[in-house]
């Protein structure tokens, strides 16, 4: 069992790391043609700049400066958050993140918090922050409590709901629940609080998705409990 485990997360991890490489070719290319001189890129002339498109090092150092400045305070810089109403988001596919900001800011998707957080970022500030909690490493902070409810949780996640005609979550968000780029978000291991709530609201139809929102208006509140106490206790490395 451990074997086939480790198996599927190293499978896991290699598609993810191919998307990275894939993801990265560009900026690899913009590298070489960048001046090696810095401060000389710096005085480059608004057109020369806009047309150079920025380095994987430079979309990395602007993520980091937003996080440490602002997402900090509830994602932490390592993109685990203390508080359970606030998603871990280490490991997240960067279009999802990017995604969902995008949403934020234009109200589509419905936070109060998140939409004052995401008013001053450009559509550029969006990647840039994606990609820099994709590359965090997520760690565990998250538990299942509950046996019975995970257990359930884990049949619910593994092999759906046939009666209900609810397709298993592993299909779409992967065996371990890493997610997959660009838009299935990575599951494993977040806060069942968080969770619940938006399996709640995507079955409201408040979070709009057309997916999300036709499996979710098919699941009764106890499996949705249950699901996400199981993916709590997910415990998939990046
Ligand atoms: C004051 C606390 C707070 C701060 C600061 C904050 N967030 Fe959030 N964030 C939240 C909460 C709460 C949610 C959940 C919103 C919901 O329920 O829809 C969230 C959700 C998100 C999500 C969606 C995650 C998912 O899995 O769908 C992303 C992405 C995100 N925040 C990124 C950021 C970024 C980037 C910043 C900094 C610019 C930031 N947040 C600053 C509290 C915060
Ligand atoms: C057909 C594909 C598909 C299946 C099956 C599926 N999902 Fe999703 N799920 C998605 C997509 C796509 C999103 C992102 C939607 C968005 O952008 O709001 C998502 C988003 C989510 C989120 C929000 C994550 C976050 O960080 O905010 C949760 C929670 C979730 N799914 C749980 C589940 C569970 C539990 C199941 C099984 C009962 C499931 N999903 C089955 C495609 C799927």
């Amino acid at each position: 069992m451990k074997k086939i485990l480790a198996t599927l997360i190293l499978a896991t991890s290699t598609t993810w790391f191919s998307g990275v490489a894939f993801t990265s070719e560009p900026a690899k290319a913009a590298q070489a043609e960048k001046p090696a001189d810095k401060a000389q890129a710096a005085e480059a002339t608004t057109a020369e700049s806009a047309a150079a498109p920025p380095t994987k090092a430079d979309i990395m150092a602007r993520g980091a400066q937003i996080v440490g400045g602002v997402c900090v305070a509830c994602h932490g810089l390592d993109g685990m958050s203390v508080v359970s109403a606030n998603p871990n988001i280490a490991g997240m596919p960067p279009q999802y993140i990017a995604k969902q900001l995008e949403h934020f800011k234009g109200g589509i998707r419905k936070n109060a918090i998140m939409a004052g957080m995401s008013a001053n970022l450009t559509p550029d500030d969006m990647k840039a922050v994606g990609e820099y909690y994709w590359m965090q490493s997520p760690k565990n902070n998250a538990q299942a409590r509950d046996k019975v409810m995970a257990e359930r949780g884990q049949q619910i996640y593994r092999g759906g709901i046939a009666d209900a005609k609810v397709p298993a979550c592993a299909g779409c968000h992967g065996a371990v629940g890493a997610g997959l780029p660009a838009i299935y978000p990575r599951l494993a291991g977040q806060w069942p609080e968080y969770t619940i709530a938006q399996l709640k609201a995507y079955q409201s139809g408040e979070r709009k998705h057309p997916m999300m929102n036709a499996i979710t208006s098919r699941v009764k509140d106890s499996d949705l409990a249950a699901v996400a106490e199981y993916i709590a206790g997910m415990r998939t490395a990046k």
